[in-house]
């Protein structure tokens, strides 16, 4: 599938991972604060090394995998966070979303523009019909964020999953092509 990538959103570009990442990707995956709502514990750089080689051979599109996006602050030429679209049904178009930032980057309303555009992409590039996506209830800043950008809150699981030691309750979120976008904060200059 073609798509027109990088995406220019106001001070950050989205683009594909590239292996010069490799370090900015380290510095979040690696900290234990990121990792502190996921099912998954922090990276090791082997495995950070693992996902930058690894989506060298995902194309947008491809089901049930993973499509990352990073998100670059232009000023600094650094990747600041994250952003993923897994598609989970081809034929209803479907997928869940994913984010994840430095949190010395965290509180700049950064992740609500790259999440926004995100969602942009995956309807307009992707022709997808609706996004989910699934936090932590616990995960304020997660789930506060889908809300800030218009998704919405269409499920509380109870204990649907065990992690780290307990049982975990989960927010499902979501929005469908016609309802993007809710907020205007993303300028799509490519
Ligand atoms: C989830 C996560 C990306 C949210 O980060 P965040 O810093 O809250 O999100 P943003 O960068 O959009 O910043 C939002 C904050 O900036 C403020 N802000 C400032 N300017 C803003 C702007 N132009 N637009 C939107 N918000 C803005 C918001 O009011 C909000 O403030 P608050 O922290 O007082 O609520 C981050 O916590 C994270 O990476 N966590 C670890 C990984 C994770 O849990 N991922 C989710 C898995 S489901």
């Amino acid at each position: 599938m073609k798509v027109k990538l990088p995406i220019k959103c106001d001070e950050l570009t989205l683009r594909r991972v590239t292996e010069r990442d490799y370090a900015d990707l380290c510095d979040y995956y690696t900290a234990p604060e990121v990792a502190r709502y996921q099912f998954w514990e922090p990276f090791t750089d082997e495995q950070v090394a693992h996902l930058v080689g690894s989506q060298a051979d995902v194309m947008p599109g491809d089901p049930g995998v993973a499509f990352v996006l990073v998100v670059v602050l232009q000023a600094e030429d650094r990747v600041i966070g994250d952003c993923s679209l897994t598609i989970t049904s081809c034929e209803d178009r479907q997928a869940d979303i994913g984010f994840a930032f430095n949190p010395r980057n965290h509180g700049n309303g950064y992740a609500t523009k790259a999440v926004n555009a995100t969602l942009g992409f995956g309807f307009r590039e992707l022709g997808l019909h609706r996004i989910s996506g699934v936090s932590d209830v616990r995960n304020e800043r997660s789930w506060k964020l889908m809300e800030r950008i218009g998704m919405r809150r269409e499920a509380h699981f109870i204990h649907d999953c065990y992690s780290k030691g307990e049982w975990v309750d989960d927010y499902l979120y979501a929005m469908i092509e016609d309802e993007w976008p809710k907020i205007e904060c993303c300028v799509d200059e490519r």
